[in-house]
């Protein structure tokens, strides 16, 4: 293909300075730069062009008066041209400095310039804010990775993995690697898999995490391990999921749970620290029941208030014997007629019966109002909803808990709609929460069995243990969420040593000892070989970066990520391979479910 310009080689020329480093100190100085031309102005006799890189832009200047071959040159220099300029640091004049830009006390009076590649024109600008698709963005990624908002991300993410690698050495953890080719891990989502080549008819699976070799290498006398490590889960995507995602993993020798806090404690500081926000040094903790009841969720955004149980003040209200739940949004003032509707139907949607009548509630219950006012500590300005279940049927399962779900669903959706007026989801008020004391084990309706809640190698409550077998419903983990502002950060557990309890719990989620062994012998039979009481926890990499890079999507700050069906635009992965590579796997195609 023809070029639509000469290009000059790259040759012996090296840059004296990155684009956003020119300060009024460098006036006088002889510089070369390089980079792309952002944009490029000509006022005939002039042409301005602002040269970009990493690390911000800088003016170069092309006057056809001092050298008319290089202004030549520089006309035909267009959007997203690479290019390399030689010219002096000048001052500009008082009328041209441009605060907005750090190097807008100065230009580059070019003496020479070298255009060392072409571009086609760019599918989208390469500005902090674009109207385009998602999908064009995907599919040009290279070219949307030059953009700020972009550049900021991914320079985000790199900070952060820096100092998390940079803390966990300080504090005596070893960056191990673990295979990306095993077998299938407990994790409950769907594995990737890898056909055997050399042994035809099996199968390598990615792994959903590193857990159970992050186990074996506490038993094998590592102590302290970490990584910063690629997970791989076939689940539906949502806007915080990827198929390809990344964990910091990290897994002690004798901890418990204060020991496993007073590692991500100062972690989740520094790493705040490097975004630049300051967070208090110990998160607070409530217990998952607790989260349940206060907020209907087991990953609580604590920047609005807890709702409360208030059928004792309005029995009335109550029906079924279920909680009447008031739910308490601070200044949101009076909801409109319009907007109450809308709301007493999201409540319904979700088998609530919501008393969506601030006037009408206080009108006939004036006294009981008043109290749950206080309860609520609910101020003039406050929207008050209460509600409880709609249905005629009680829900079949942990009623209880279905109906504080719902109530929590509205809560969120309430103070989403309202925050224009409140305020309170400001995304740069980072309210940490460890949420502690999961259940061990949560029916499974389609398996129709106890499924491990986090998964089958948490260890219960020393307390608990009995349990195991006489009620596993009551049975509580050693496991502990991290969550931030709604969001699930991370999830760990104090594990299972003894072979003994390993067994209890494979027999309590109904795994025969034979699938127990052929599934994860391997681990069963190394804790018979001295195996420390051990720990850890994983929190999401994309998920902490995009909250902390001021994002709602973890695409934001991945790379190379998939759209919502696993696609990435850019390669069109996946993608059917040649018969060939299939036959020599020994692998036939048949239609899904056939
Ligand atoms: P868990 O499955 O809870 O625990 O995962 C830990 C954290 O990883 C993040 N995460 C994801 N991020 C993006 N896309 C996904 N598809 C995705 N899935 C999970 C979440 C989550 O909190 N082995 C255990 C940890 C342990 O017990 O030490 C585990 O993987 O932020």
């Amino acid at each position: 293909m023809e070029t639509s310009v000469a290009l000059d080689f790259l040759g012996d020329l090296r840059r004296t300075h990155m684009c956003g480093e020119l300060r009024a100190a460098n006036a006088g100085q002889k510089v070369l730069l390089m980079g792309w031309a952002h944009r490029r102005r000509d006022h005939g006799a002039v042409i301005f062009i602002d040269m970009r890189d990493r690390t911000g832009h800088t003016q170069a200047i092309f006057h056809e008066d001092i050298d008319p071959a290089i202004h030549k040159r520089a006309e035909e220099v267009r959007a997203e041209y690479v290019i390399a300029v030689e010219g002096t640091v000048e001052l500009r004049s008082q009328a041209t400095v441009n605060p907005n830009m750090p190097t807008g006390e100065v230009e580059v009076v070019a003496s020479k310039i070298w255009i060392l590649n072409e571009s086609r024109t760019p599918p989208f600008p390469m500005e902090e804010h674009v109207d385009v698709a998602e999908d064009v963005r995907l599919k040009y990624r290279y070219v949307d990775l030059r953009r700020p908002q972009m550049q900021r991300n991914i320079i985000l993410r790199s900070q952060i993995s820096f100092a998390v690698r940079e803390f966990l050495n300080s504090e005596g953890f070893l960056e191990i690697e673990t295979p990306f080719m095993t077998r299938s891990t407990p994790e409950g989502a769907r594995d990737y898999l890898v056909p055997s080549r050399v042994q035809p008819g099996t199968f390598y699976a990615l792994p959903q995490s590193p857990q159970i070799f992050k186990q074996l290498l506490m038993i094998s006398g590592f102590e302290k391990y970490f990584q910063i490590v690629r997970c791989f889960r076939d689940e539906d995507l949502r806007a915080d999921r990827q198929p390809e995602f990344t964990q910091i993993d990290l897994e002690m020798s004798y901890p418990q749970q204060p020991q496993i806090f007073a590692v991500i404690e100062p972690l989740i500081q520094k790493v705040c620290k490097v975004a630049g926000y300051d967070v208090a040094p110990t998160f607070p903790r409530i217990t998952y029941a607790e989260a349940m009841r206060n907020y209907g969720s087991d990953k609580p955004d604590t920047r609005i208030p807890p709702m409360h149980p208030v059928g004792d003040l309005l029995p009335e209200l109550a029906v079924l014997g279920l909680p009447l739940v008031a739910i308490h949004i601070p200044g949101c003032g009076t909801p409109s007629r319009k907007e109450r509707d809308e709301f007493k139907a999201i409540g319904q949607e979700k088998g609530l019966r919501v008393y969506d009548d601030p006037k009408r509630l206080e009108r006939d219950y004036p006294e009981q109002m008043a109290k749950i006012r206080e309860r609520c500590g609910a101020k003039e300005d406050s929207l008050l909803v209460l509600a409880t279940w709609g249905g005629a049927e009680p829900p079949v399962r942990r009623p209880e808990e279905t109906v504080y779900q719902a109530c929590g669903q509205l809560r969120l959706a309430l103070a989403s709609k309202f925050n224009d007026r409140h305020k309170l989801l400001d995304p740069k008020n980072f309210q940490f929460l460890w949420v502690v004391d999961f259940p061990m084990f949560e029916w499974n309706d389609e398996d129709n069995r106890w499924v491990a809640a986090h998964h089958p190698f948490t260890s219960v409550h020393d307390e608990d243990i009995d349990l195991l077998t006489a009620d596993p419903a009551k049975c509580r983990a050693k496991s502990y969420d991290l969550v931030l502002n709604g969001v699930e950060l991370g999830s760990g557990s104090i594990r299972i040593h003894r072979r003994d309890v390993q067994a209890k719990v494979f027999a309590a989620v109904g795994f025969s000892d034979e699938e127990a062994r052929r599934r994860f012998g391997y681990l069963l039979e190394a804790l018979e070989y001295g195996a420390p009481p051990h720990g850890g926890i994983a929190l999401g990499l994309d998920r902490l970066v995009m909250i902390l890079a001021g994002e709602t999507s973890i695409r934001e700050v991945i790379p190379f990520p998939k759209t919502a069906r696993g696609t990435d635009l850019m390669s069109d992965a996946p993608a059917p391979v040649p018969d060939r590579a299939l036959k020599e796997l020994g692998i036939a195609l048949r239609a899904p479910g056939k």
